[in-house]
């Protein structure tokens, strides 16, 4: 055998095992320990809104349950529904355990071992403290339980084959937390804007396949209609000040008197119009901090 043939074999075997690696083994999941902090349901019920958890997984339009399914989340590869996160066991988290709902918000990995999709910000939530998760999970336990398997997504061929996210997960996304120190208000408007709020799951652009690509917070083109940039040097562009910010993010209003539109709405009205002004304001300061990258 020549050597060069020898080498081609070694390529397309290494090539194999490591394809065969990826879709059994999820090189992203951690064995964590369990969080053992006691949780505090009422800061918990706090972030079910700010985090977008309450937004996602109620359908409000059809006068759905709190938490028992969410309205159509459109994207280039199908329609997505969030699923019953009420405390049913048979439909939701009910028989959950801290280690599995960990598993779930922080590293986006289902208690069978499936890897969800990214329309579930998972990526953000990696950077929740173990405190926020505590006090999400008996928040979410709290809930009464709604008996209904919600309705499947409607994804078509190949997005709708799960094991295929395994190599995606591999490439593209990282469950690595990152620990945002929040002792300054710019801090802990980082925390709010990466972590909870997930600003940049429609404001940071993304490939073609579906993963965040710099710059952060640059603009990004969503489901056809276009999301501006977030970042300091943007908003001064378009004539924000720092408080024109802490006043949208409470009532939707721009600068120039008209109202947002879009999935902003949303963001707004379920999520950061229930932070506290000290947040919004720590929003703003660290989004004006920023210069686009
Ligand atoms: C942008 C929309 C969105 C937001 C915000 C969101 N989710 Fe979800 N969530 C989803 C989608 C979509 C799925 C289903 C993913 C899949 O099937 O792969 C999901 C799945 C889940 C699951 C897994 C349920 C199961 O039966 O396997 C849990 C638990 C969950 N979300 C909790 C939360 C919590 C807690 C929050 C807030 C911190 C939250 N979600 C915020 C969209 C969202
Ligand atoms: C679910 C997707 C989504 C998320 C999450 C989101 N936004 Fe937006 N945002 C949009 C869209 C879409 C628009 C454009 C709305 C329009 O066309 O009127 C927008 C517009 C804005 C604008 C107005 C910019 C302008 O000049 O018109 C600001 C400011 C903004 N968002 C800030 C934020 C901040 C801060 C966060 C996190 C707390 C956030 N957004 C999270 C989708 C989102």
């Amino acid at each position: 055998m020549s050597l060069k043939y020898k080498w081609l074999i070694g390529l397309v075997s290494f090539a194999l095992v490591t394809l065969i690696a990826v879709l059994i083994i999820d090189l992203n999941v951690e064995e964590r320990d369990a969080i053992l902090i006691q949780g505090d349901a009422s800061n918990g019920a706090h972030l079910l809104q700010t985090a977008g958890c309450f937004a996602c997984h109620t359908n409000v339009e059809e006068g759905g349950d709190a938490f028992a399914g969410g309205p159509p989340l459109e994207s280039p590869f199908g329609t997505f529904y969030a699923p019953n996160i009420t405390s049913s066991s048979v439909h939701g988290i009910g028989s959950w355990d801290i280690v599995t709902f960990e598993r779930a918000v922080r590293q986006g990995v289902s208690p069978h071992n499936k890897s969800y999709y990214p329309a579930f910000p998972y990526m953000s939530y990696r950077s929740l403290t173990d405190q926020d998760v505590a006090d999400l999970f008996v928040a979410l336990k709290a809930i009464e339980p709604v008996e209904l398997t919600y309705r499947a997504h409607d994804v078509g061929f190949p997005f709708n084959i799960r094991l295929g996210l395994k190599p995606w997960r591999w490439m593209f996304s990282t469950v690595r937390p990152i620990n945002i120190d929040q002792s300054t208000a710019e801090g802990r408007g980082r925390y709010l804007v990466d972590a909870v709020a997930h600003c940049g799951e429609c404001h940071t652009p993304r490939n073609s396949i579906g993963a965040p690509i710099p710059p952060y917070l640059g603009g990004a083109d969503l489901n056809g209609g276009w999301v501006p940039a977030i970042v300091g040097d943007a908003l001064l562009q378009m004539d924000w000040t720092e408080d024109d910010l802490i006043y949208f993010l409470d009532d939707g209003m721009l600068p120039d008197g008209d109202y947002v539109g879009g999935s902003m709405v949303e963001v707004i009205d379920h999520g950061t119009s229930a932070m506290s002004v000290e947040d919004r304001t720590a929003i703003a300061k660290y989004l004006f901090s920023l210069v686009k990258r």
